[in-house]
């Protein structure tokens, strides 16, 4: 036998083993400052590109202004409770139609955080005969909801329409013995590498298999499809989407999140879900400036169009200079570049103090080891400077990366890991 914490003094992980390296820089930064497109790092300004404050609502005028006056009304105490025994209010059922209506559902639940709500809505919804079927790159909150599943599950490969008939076809098989059904989990928006799920055509499946489909739309509520209600409006197929979420953390620049569906689906998920009727009610504060948040989404169309002017300069100008952006379908802008993770830290640091550019790093456990990822979120409030310096500063990285001059800025931090 040995002590429990024995494995922990010897192994921090895959990411904790970068912690002496890589804290308060890499990972656990600092941004200090009104949230923007220009904010503080280290006393120093830098152009933001790693906040999913897709539409600029963080520090907008008006949204600081009901959320100042919800939290002088409310506090941050109210409702006490959880939903069921003492936290519901009027508000909380109103934002629950609101974001019904406006993503096209016939009703609406609260979830305090997308995370455990996502969890705890896979939970809730398969018992141990159903199946569950889902993308590989899916968000963590899924393949954790997933791992509380008792019965059979299977991954597809990312985005793969082979792969996805396949694993129904095996899923299928099992349910004709179990006498279960099957759950189809996708992301709307892959929040990595951009790309939409391929919904249409997963859609399309259901004529030939019998599956219900519950898509994570994080990253595309408020920023796809015509009116903002998200990646199956913009594929044209939100109501053949059974369960739908999203999260406030993205677009509405708040926290807390919600499911849509039939009716008589969410009258079965507020008895069941876990998250919700063993947690304190999402707050007041949360739910008014929810509502003020939707308002704009609906009425402020320019909104939208501003974050996806920005899109279209960042995507096409990284293009247009040859880097390699991926098959991104959506406003996360992927770069891919080449090298060691000591490498990728010496080249941030170099954006970061010399080109006062501020992006977040992605790597090897995360994406293959020996690519970079730097991972761009523009926003409606970014101008064409931030884009024009980002793109030379781009362009010099690029080239001190291809000159090996990160690799020998690097080489302590490589001998001292072992990368
Ligand atoms: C795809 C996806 N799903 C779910 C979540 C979790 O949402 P929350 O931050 O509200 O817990 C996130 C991150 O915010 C996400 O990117």
């Amino acid at each position: 036998m040995s002590d429990l914490f024995d494995k922990i003094y010897k192994d921090k992980g895959p990411l904790g083993k970068w912690a002496e390296q890589a804290e308060g820089y890499f990972v656990f930064p600092k941004l200090e400052g009104p949230i923007s497109n220009r904010m503080k790092f280290r006393g120093k300004e830098v152009i933001t590109w790693s906040i999913n404050d897709y539409l600029g609502l963080a520090n907008h005028p008006e949204v600081r202004k009901v959320d100042a006056e919800a939290g002088a009304e409310y506090g941050s105490a109210y409702p006490m409770g959880a939903r069921m025994m003492s936290g519901h209010t009027d508000m909380h059922e109103k934002l629950q139609e609101e974001l019904a209506a406006f993503v096209g559902k016939q009703a609406a639940y609260l979830l305090n955080f997308g995370y455990q709500g996502m969890v705890s809505t896979i939970d809730a919804l398969v018992s141990k005969s159903d199946v569950i079927v889902y993308d590989v790159d899916a968000h963590a909150c899924i393949i954790d909801g997933v791992r509380l599943h008792l019965g059979q599950r299977f991954t597809y490969m990312h985005n793969d329409m082979d792969s996805i008939e396949k694993n129904l076809q095996r899923a299928t098989k099992i349910c004709e013995q179990t006498g279960g059904g099957i759950l189809f989990i996708t992301e709307g928006v892959f929040g990595m590498r951009g790309e939409q799920g391929r919904l249409k055509e997963i859609v399309a499946l259901k004529q030939k298999y019998n599956f219900r489909l519950f898509v994570d739309d994080a990253h595309g509520f408020g920023t796809l499809g015509a009116t903002g209600a998200g990646t199956g409006e913009e594929q044209g197929v939100q109501a053949d989407i059974d369960v739908y979420f999203a999260t406030f953390a993205k677009a509405m620049a708040s926290t807390g999140a919600f499911i849509a569906a039939d009716k008589e689906i969410i009258d079965y998920l507020k008895y069941n879900l876990r998250s919700q009727m063993f947690a304190k009610s999402l707050q007041m504060q949360l739910v008014v400036g929810a509502l003020k948040r939707l308002d704009m989404l609906r009425t402020m169309p320019e909104l939208k169009e501003k974050l996806w002017e920005n899109v279209n300069a960042l995507q096409t100008g990284l293009k247009d200079s040859g880097f390699d952006i991926g098959t991104t379908q959506s406003c996360v802008t992927p770069v891919y570049l080449k090298g060691s993770i000591p490498e990728a830290m010496a080249l941030v640091k170099d954006l970061r103090e010399n080109h006062g550019v501020f992006c977040s790093i992605v790597v090897y456990p995360v994406i293959p080891k020996g690519l970079i990822l730097l991972r761009m979120i523009p926003t409606a409030t970014h101008v064409l400077e931030d884009i024009t310096l980002t793109l030379t500063a781009f362009s010099a990285i690029r080239e001190r990366l291809e000159n090996g001059t990160y690799k020998r800025l690097s080489a302590a931090v490589s001998a001292a890991v072992g990368e």
